[in-house]
Order: structure tokens, then sequence, then C-alpha cells
């Protein structure tokens, strides 16, 4: 579904990714995991839009996307739920739900969306005309990953969506993440909870440095000597 060839991204006069290759499979959910500053958020950011390679190609669904603008991309059926949520703070809950919306084609459908991401967290529905800025970090986080769900995407990347939550608001976000390959959304996940990243995913990347060093089948990974002793502490 998603193939990521040989990139490579530059800011100013750091190059955070160096010939980076990841593959997504259709009803994959694929974790990448890695230190802070790795080039995680780089990589994700590449594949939306915000970023243009300087080489390798991006191709999604058998197009290539790499320089189309993030607006492009979200309309092909990426969506992307960035680090640290990025919400609209003075807008309710609904308004930021329909502005993940904007798409023609998700607008249309806006209403049927909505009803289903409040039942996957009933939370929202609660806080529908609250302003985002008063919520709890967890809730925001809820909002955050319901307005990425918005634009009905076919594949979902996810920066982090468990940082600084709760064990019981992750254990929340978690479980809707799992399921959404069922609902026909394929997941590209960074995490820095990586026994659990590791636990629900497929297959693995590990990128170090703006390179990727370690990939395979999740649950190898997760017996990996060295993935346990650099990202488990164990
Ligand atoms: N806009 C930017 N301008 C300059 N340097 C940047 C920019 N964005 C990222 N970098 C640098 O690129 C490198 C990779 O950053 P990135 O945010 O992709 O890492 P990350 O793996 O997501 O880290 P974290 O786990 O802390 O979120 C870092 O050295 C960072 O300082
Ligand atoms: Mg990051």
């Amino acid at each position: 579904m998603l193939t990521v060839r040989k990139i490579s991204t530059i800011h100013g006069k750091i190059q955070a990714l160096w010939d980076v290759s990841i593959e997504v499979n259709e009803g994959e959910i694929v974790a990448l995991i890695g230190a802070n500053g790795a080039g995680k958020t780089t990589l994700l950011d590449t594949i939306s839009g915000t970023y243009i390679p300087v080489s390798g190609t991006v191709e999604f669904q058998c197009q290539r996307i790499e320089g189309k603008t993030a607006a492009y991309i979200v309309e092909k059926g990426i969506s992307h739920v960035p680090q640290g949520g990025r919400l609209f703070s003075d807008m309710t809950v609904r308004e930021n739900l329909e502005m993940g919306a904007y798409s023609r084609h998700a607008w249309k459908q806006r209403m049927e969306t909505i009803e289903r991401i409040c039942k996957m967290f009933p939370r929202l529905k609660e806080r529908e005309n609250q302003v985002a800025s008063t919520l709890s970090g967890g809730e925001k986080q809820m909002l955050a990953i319901g307005r990425g769900l918005m634009s009905r995407p076919k594949l979902c990347i996810f920066d982090e969506p468990s940082y600084g939550l709760s064990p019981k608001a992750v254990m929340e976000i978690f479980h809707v993440i799992r399921s959404l390959p069922k609902q026909g959304i394929t997941v590209l996940l960074v995490e820095q909870n990586v026994s659990q990243a590791l636990e629900m995913a497929n297959r693995a990347y590990v990128l170090e440095n703006g390179r990727i060093t370690l990939q395979g089948n999740a649950c190898d990974l997760l017996m990996n000597d060295y993935v346990r002793k650099a990202y488990l502490g164990l």
C-alpha cells in the first residue's frame, strides 16, 4: 500500500533521514520505533507532505506522492495524527472533528463518520460542545485521533499517540488503534511505548540516527536481544 524508497530529508544543514525505505501492506499495523531525535516525526512528515525529500520516492497505492501537497495526500487516503495532537484549541470538540473532514468526499459523510467516532470514544460525544483547550490530556488525544479519522483514510499514521497519558487512557487509545484494520484502515504507528507497540503490530522498523537499522516481524523484534536492551531496558 505504501512504499517509501530510499528517502533522504534535510532540515537546513541537518540531514534527518538517510536512504530510508519502509513498506506498509494493506491491513497491517506497522510500528516504527527509535530514540528521541532519530527522525521518526520527519519520516511521517515526509510521507504526509510537510517535507519534500531531497532524494527517494514515496508511493501510495502505486502512485507517487512525494512533493505533493498535504491536502492532496489526505484526499488520496492518508491521514496523519501528529505528535502532540495539534488541535484547534479555541474550537469545540465537534468543530475540531468537522475540520478533519474538509476533503469533498469526507465532508458529505461527516455526520455518519462523527457518529462512528463517538462510538469509539463515547467521551467525545459527552464533550461535544466543550472547547478543546479545556479537555484533559487523554481526551485531547482521543479528539486528535477522531479528527484524523474524519477524512476516512485508508492509511492512518500516528505519531506517539500514547505520549503523556495515564495507563488507562493508553489502553483505551491502543484498543481503538488495534481495531482499525478490521474497519479497513491500515496503520503506521510511531511509539516510545515500545513493548505495547510491538505487541499490537504485525511488523516493525527501528530507526536510529536517520537510518533503518533493524526490521522484521514485531514478535521477533520483541525477542531481539538488541531491542530488549536498547528499547525495553531488559
Ligand atoms: N524543522 C526542523 N528544523 C531543524 N531541524 C529539525 C527540524 N525538525 C527536526 N529536526 C531535527 O531532525 C532530527 C530528527 O527529528 P525528529 O523530530 O524527526 O525526531 P523524532 O525521532 O521524531 O524524535 P522525538 O522522539 O523526540 O519526537 C533531530 O535532530 C531534530 O533536531
Ligand atoms: Mg517525533
